[in-house]
């Protein structure tokens, strides 16, 4: 396939649609041709108070940071194209408030770079952990924070979306009102709303906000990770995020690309719903153990498992 062709290093595998490499982001994503790609769908490194095992940069230099990946972004989509970034929020240290990083970003990628916000989405996480201690649980006057950001960036107004491929099962009370009919009444605003009401159109339209718990779907990945002695990745998509968004505004073959690949999740769901697709990741060890979601190309691993068991267990790397 020709876009396996635009990298000009090897692969560090390949699979049915797609192929991943080790490298740095920005590098990799300058030797992809212009106007090429359908849709950016990633989670670049947050900026966190605390800094996470695979680093990410302060919140005031975030932006700075970012900004070039996006150029890039910006650069190899397709006029129809879109770009998703899920991106946490975060407190400003020592002090019960937060950072506006997200927000500037948002607002820079818009009015520097002229992407246009297509529409921003919530994304809850009912299984995460009340944080930071000292004001939510210690002094208990701030509360869980337990949505991200997801920015929907696109290169024109109009991109391409279909949220007919999205829709979710409707309510009980739907399905009745479905059954039995509805009996026609204007609302206070003056809309009859009968007529819409009473066809079925084989789901309902999903809201902006995702409900997901990080705890699904990652099943195969962390049993194998687990019997390998290996700690998996710490900031996994649950499937169903790229999932919901490589539905609603990619077709079948289109191409999709995550530049900060982490674990592979959007591969793994690219791979399942027959889209091209390339990561990035600049950890080899993320890389490696990304392969569990392969099965099919376990055996032609790199080699590297055994030493990054060996890393897990505190055991001398040499033989
Ligand atoms: C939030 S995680 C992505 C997790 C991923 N969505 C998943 O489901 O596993 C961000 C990833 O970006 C990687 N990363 C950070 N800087 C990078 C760069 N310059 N190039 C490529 N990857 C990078 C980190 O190593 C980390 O694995």
């Amino acid at each position: 396939m020709h876009y396996q062709n635009w990298i000009n290093t090897t692969p560090f595998y390949l699979t049915q649609y797609g192929a991943t490499y080790l490298g740095d982001a920005l590098e990799l994503l300058s030797q992809i041709p212009d106007s090429s790609v359908n849709l950016v769908m990633t989670s670049p490194p947050f900026a966190l108070k605390r800094k996470k095992e695979y680093g990410n940069v302060s919140a005031r230099k975030y932006v700075e940071w970012f900004l070039p990946f996006a150029r890039e972004m910006q650069r190899i989509v397709t006029d129809d194209g879109s770009i998703v970034i899920d991106i946490g929020g975060t407190w400003i240290k020592g002090q019960p408030t937060r950072s506006l990083y997200h927000f500037q970003l948002a607002i820079t990628l818009v009015e520097t770079l002229g992407l246009y916000l297509a529409q921003d989405f919530f994304w809850y996480n009912p299984a995460k952990l009340p944080s930071p201690a000292e004001w939510v649980t210690v002094r208990r006057i701030r509360v869980k924070d337990a949505i991200n950001t997801i920015w929907w960036f696109s290169k024109t107004p109009y991109p391409k979306a279909d949220n007919r491929n999205v829709l979710k099962p409707y309510s009980d009370s739907m399905k009745s009102l479905l059954k039995n009919g509805y009996h026609a009444k204007k609302r206070p605003s003056g809309h009859d709303i009968s007529d819409n009401f009473t066809k079925n159109h084989g789901g309902a339209i999903p809201p902006n906000l995702i409900e997901l718990a990080n705890t699904d779907s990652n099943g195969t990945y962390l049993k194998a990770c687990r019997e390998a002695g290996i700690k998996p990745h710490p900031a996994r998509f649950p499937h169903g995020l790229p999932e919901f968004f490589i539905k609603f505004l990619t077709d079948r073959e289109d191409i999709v690309v995550d530049p900060f690949a982490g674990s592979v999740v959007t591969g793994e769901v690219c791979e399942a719903q027959q889209r091209y697709w390339l990561a990035f990741e600049l950890i080899e060890e993320y890389l490696e153990t990304s392969r569990f979601r392969f099965p099919e190309i376990t055996g032609t691993s790199s080699g590297q498992l055994g030493l990054f068991q060996k890393k897990a267990k505190n055991e001398p790397l040499s033989p």
